[in-house]
């Protein structure tokens, strides 16, 4: 770093180390913040005791140490309108409106963009009463999906295979309130089989870039079984990715997007990610998100070519144009690296050791760690640990070079992860 800007990153996660990783290649910057950031960016930042979620501490911040400009990484801060606000004080901020983030955090709000602007998704209903929501879900043919309407961590998903199941769920979501408001109100949607594919896309308003694609295991275990969770890994490109199904996506499902958002008067800006089945009739879109997927952030920030932080002035500009977005042609592999008990409880505070021994070729993302100022080591602090990731010439390789390190090591006690990444 010998450049004079000084940045500040928003979150938490393998996603935010990976960022500042990134950040910090860059010759524009001299100094990196990151809120409240973990075990592993204290080693490459300054980490700040202000929560992702306190946007006026955010802005004071910014305000008194002349950041130059904010990458947010998590959907909370987005959806709380942290780009509002310091749009509104005259800061540089990376990262969509708490209007435009509504792609994200409203599935209705989606849904309805999708059907009005022939974006194709799977059919759906909403309901925000239970007794309708209970005499559809009895009257269609399984499976179906139900989906709390709020953010929900990945918890507000459930694919019914049954009726008993789908009326359990809804119960839960809709009496007992067990997400809260989120699942008030929820949709119930068509079942779409085919691969799944997570496309990222940066966007200025108007303009987009090229895209990256990659594949994430949201299954806690092996075999795709087990709960949903935030990821337990990914790998880039996902099988079979190519230029026509790439384009085909650009023009059937990011440019109306992108063109429906600006047309609402709500412009979308910063990295769109589209949650995408490739289904026998074409890709259909799951979800919208409005930020970097984690882990796939940390799989698709290693293979960016192009200066993160020249692209993300350039957003900020609306002059994406200007930016020839490069990824490097090789292939990725992420493995998460869990605590025991993770999506639901799980116990914190194992002291971390070994991470020396893992080779130069692995990158480390910690997500859920401390660091111990007087023993001066790692302890866990959250239920995603660290994500380890690998380039390769081919999948294989950078698959055998994160398990070959991984195999066999304890980095603490209780660590879990899949042994199934990118293994075909
Ligand atoms: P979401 O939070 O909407 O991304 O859903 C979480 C996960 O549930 C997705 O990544 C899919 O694996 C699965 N899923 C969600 N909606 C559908 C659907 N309509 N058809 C098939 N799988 C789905
Ligand atoms: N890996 C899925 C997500 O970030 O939503």
């Amino acid at each position: 770093m010998s450049g004079n800007l000084r940045i500040l990153i928003v979150g938490k996660g393998a996603r935010e180390h990976a960022l500042a990783w990134k950040i910090k290649q860059s010759l524009l910057v001299s100094d990196i913040f990151i809120a409240p950031g973990n075990g592993g960016t204290s080693q490459i930042a300054k980490n700040l005791d202000i929560s992702e979620t306190d946007i006026s501490n955010l802005l004071n911040f910014a305000v008194s140490e002349n950041i130059d400009i904010t990458i947010v990484g998590p959907e909370s801060s987005l959806e709380l309108g942290i780009v509002n606000v310091f749009k509104a004080r005259g800061l540089k901020i990376f990262g969509p409106t708490k209007e435009a983030a509504l792609i994200e955090t409203s599935k209705d709000f989606a849904k309805k963009l999708m059907l009005d602007n022939d974006i194709p998704t799977a059919d759906y209903k909403t309901f925000d009463t239970y007794l309708d929501a209970k005499k559809y879900v009895n009257s269609i043919s399984l499976p179906f999906v139900i989906k709390a309407d709020g953010l929900a961590s990945g918890k507000g998903v459930f694919i019914a295979n049954s009726y008993d199941e789908a009326n359990k769920f809804l119960h839960e979501q809709m009496v007992e309130e067990k997400l809260g408001v989120a699942g008030k109100k929820i949709v119930v949607e068509e079942f779409l089989s085919g691969q799944e594919v997570s496309v990222f896309t940066f966007v200025d308003g108007v303009n987009i870039s090229s895209i990256v694609a990659a594949s994430d295991y949201k299954k806690l275990l092996d075999g795709d079984l087990g709960p949903n969770t935030g990821g337990m890994g990914a790998y880039s490109p996902p099988v079979d990715w190519n230029e026509i199904l790439s384009k085909n996506i650009k023009d059937n499902i990011i440019f109306p997007t992108i063109r429906a958002l600006s047309s609402l008067g709500t412009p979308y800006s910063g990295i769109l990610y589209s949650g995408l089945i490739l289904t026998k009739e074409g890709p259909k879109v799951l979800e919208f998100n409005c930020r970097f997927g984690d882990p796939e952030a940390q799989t698709i920030l290693p293979l960016l070519k192009t200066d993160l932080v020249e692209l993300i002035l350039k957003i900020s500009d609306n002059k994406l144009d200007d930016v020839n977005v490069e990824w490097a042609d090789q292939c990725a592999v992420s493995l998460v690296i869990a605590s025991a008990g993770y999506p639901d409880d799980y116990f914190t505070g194992y002291a971390m050791s070994g991470l020396e021994s893992i080779n130069d070729s692995i990158l480390v993302f910690h997500a859920g760690t401390q660091m111990n100022s007087s023993s001066n080591s790692f302890v866990t602090n959250g239920g995603r640990v660290l994500t380890l990731t690998s380039l390769g010439k081919n999948l294989q390789e950078a698959r055998n070079d994160v398990y070959e390190n991984i195999n066999s090591k304890q980095l603490f006690e209780n660590m879990f992860y899949r042994k199934d990444i990118a293994n075909f």
